[in-house]
């Protein structure tokens, strides 16, 4: 087989539209199997056979041959060699296709047909069985839809702009009907191939669509080397704060999370789905109903716990175990004559709920130069701790900076292991690769610790949230792809990227 990219889809979902552009952008046959059945018809007609003598067709069809073939930038539909193009899109073609179509003779003569050009040619086809019965072994393979009021409305836009009445309802009921009996047909029925990938055109534009697959093409053309960082995903903090709400939904009454539990929107409309409600703020606890609130591996500050608890809500704690020494330094260190230095991100809600659990305000700095003008008495003795998140190679520098100042000073690097491996694992594959995907929440902060590693190793790297994100057309460019993920990308989101890629 040559290379072929198979298109499914219900009706009105543009299939023709996007294969033909596609094909024209990457010079490949395109193979439009409703011109095949209609090219029948029109042989049926001139062979002066009736279209309901199922045997007669049958038959005739036995020995057919078809071709299609470009001139003059247009396509051509031969059958036994005559050019039967002109008569295509007549009416009585259309009929005459559908009478035919019906016959199972006709339709496995023609999946030979349609085989056998893919044999011999680079070719993008599409259909309502190409992905599962025509082409199964087809290199790309894409299920293309949209929802049903969307195809009603361009078919409406379509049929207006012809100056065809149109009635908006009863072309959704129409589509609607259709899409049923496709779906619930005997032969090879309206279905998506397990290895296709589904592209809802919804809120798409053609162009969108068009580059989508033809990126997708030219990376499994090319077949890149792809390797996936084994450090990708949950880390093992997330994984318990996640597990922690979901075995909580079994039990009853209004359930919350002090905040989003993850930085990852998938997750967290799956819990909104599950009743899980997201408190952000002292005055929505005020407001909210009594219940449970999980809080999330992040922490929060002391006098949360404590508001909860005085308005009476049960707590779950998922607050990650290396977070929780981290509060246990603070309080400890500025329980007594000691000053604490926070290396991190003030707005991020760890470190806003470390310095919660500080008896007397903390120093937080993120940035080599705030290190540089630190100013302490000659005698202070000073902690430095890290958010557990944190670059570990920004870490050392500021260190290095503090401790050159000459204070008497104690480094508690409390950057977690699990981010210290994954930081290290990315920055090793970065180094070797032509371009990097870094997959994460926007608002995760350890998504773009991990961007920031991986540009500085490969220039081509690229931040998304899910596989929808990637600019397929640029990474297409690549011969090897290394992938890692934040700690709060779920398995399903990194291996839709993987499998894709
Ligand atoms: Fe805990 Fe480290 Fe994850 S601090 S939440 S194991 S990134």
């Amino acid at each position: 087989m040559g290379y072929a990219i198979a298109v499914d889809g219900p009706a009105g979902a543009g299939k023709s539209t996007i294969a033909r552009l596609v094909a024209r952008k990457m010079n490949l046959t395109y193979i439009d199997t409703g011109a095949m059945y209609r090219g029948i018809g029109i042989f049926i007609r001139d062979a002066g056979i009736d279209p309901d003598n199922e045997e007669a067709v049958c038959r005739a069809v036995a020995g057919v041959t078809m071709d299609i073939r470009y001139s003059g930038g247009s396509q051509h539909v031969f059958v036994n060699g005559r050019d039967v193009t002109e008569h295509l899109r007549e009416e009585e073609t259309g009929k005459l296709a559908s009478q035919v179509s019906r016959y199972p003779a006709v339709r496995s003569r023609m999946v030979e047909l349609q085989r056998e050009m893919a044999r011999n040619t680079d070719v993008i086809m599409d259909g309502r069985d190409i992905g599962t019965v025509v082409l199964p072994d087809a290199q790309l393979k894409i299920y293309l839809t949209a929802s049903v009021d969307t195809r009603a409305m361009r078919r409406f836009r379509e049929l207006s702009e012809k100056g065809e009445a149109a009635d908006l309802s009863r072309i959704r009921e129409d589509i609607r009907k259709r899409d049923d009996q496709d779906m619930h047909r005997e032969v090879s029925p309206l279905r998506q191939a397990d290895d296709a990938l589904l592209l809802d055109t919804s809120d798409m534009t053609i162009e969108q669509v068009v580059e989508r697959i033809e990126g997708l093409a030219r990376i499994r053309r090319k077949n890149p080397k792809v390797v996936l960082a084994k450090t990708a995903g949950f880390c093992f903090g997330v994984q318990r704060a996640v597990k922690t709400v979901y075995d909580e939904t079994k039990g009853s009454g209004p359930l919350y999370t002090y905040g989003e539990i993850i930085h990852n929107e998938t997750v967290v409309s799956d819990l909104q789905k599950h009743g899980v409600k997201v408190l952000d703020t002292p005055e929505d606890v005020k407001k909210a109903k009594k219940g449970t609130v999980v809080i999330r591996s992040h922490g929060v500050a002391k006098d949360v716990y404590d508001g909860l608890q005085k308005d009476g809500f049960r707590i779950v704690d998922a607050t990650c175990p290396f977070v929780l020494k981290i509060h246990q330094i603070a309080r400890e260190v500025t329980s007594g004559d000691g000053e604490l230095i926070i290396v991190g991100d003030r707005t991020h809600p760890e470190v806003e709920g470390i310095c919660g659990w500080c008896r007397k305000p903390a120093t937080v700095i993120d940035t080599k130069e705030e290190a540089d003008s630190l100013i302490f008495p000659e005698n202070a003795k000073l902690t430095v701790v890290s958010q557990t998140t944190f670059n570990l190679q920004k870490f050392e520098e500021i260190v290095e900076i503090i401790r050159a100042k000459g204070y008497n000073t104690i480094v508690c690097n409390t950057i977690c292991s699990a981010t210290e491996e994954r930081q290290t694992e990315a920055r090793r594959i970065a180094a070797t690769v032509d371009a990097m995907i870094v997959i994460g929440g926007k608002k995760s902060s350890n998504t773009r610790k991990l961007y920031e590693i991986c540009k500085r190793e490969c220039p081509e790297t690229y931040l998304i949230q899910t596989f929808a994100d990637l600019n397929l057309i640029s990474l297409a460019k690549a011969d090897s792809i290394g992938i890692t993920a934040g700690a709060s990308t779920p398995n399903t989101i990194i291996e839709e990227v993987l499998h894709n890629v």
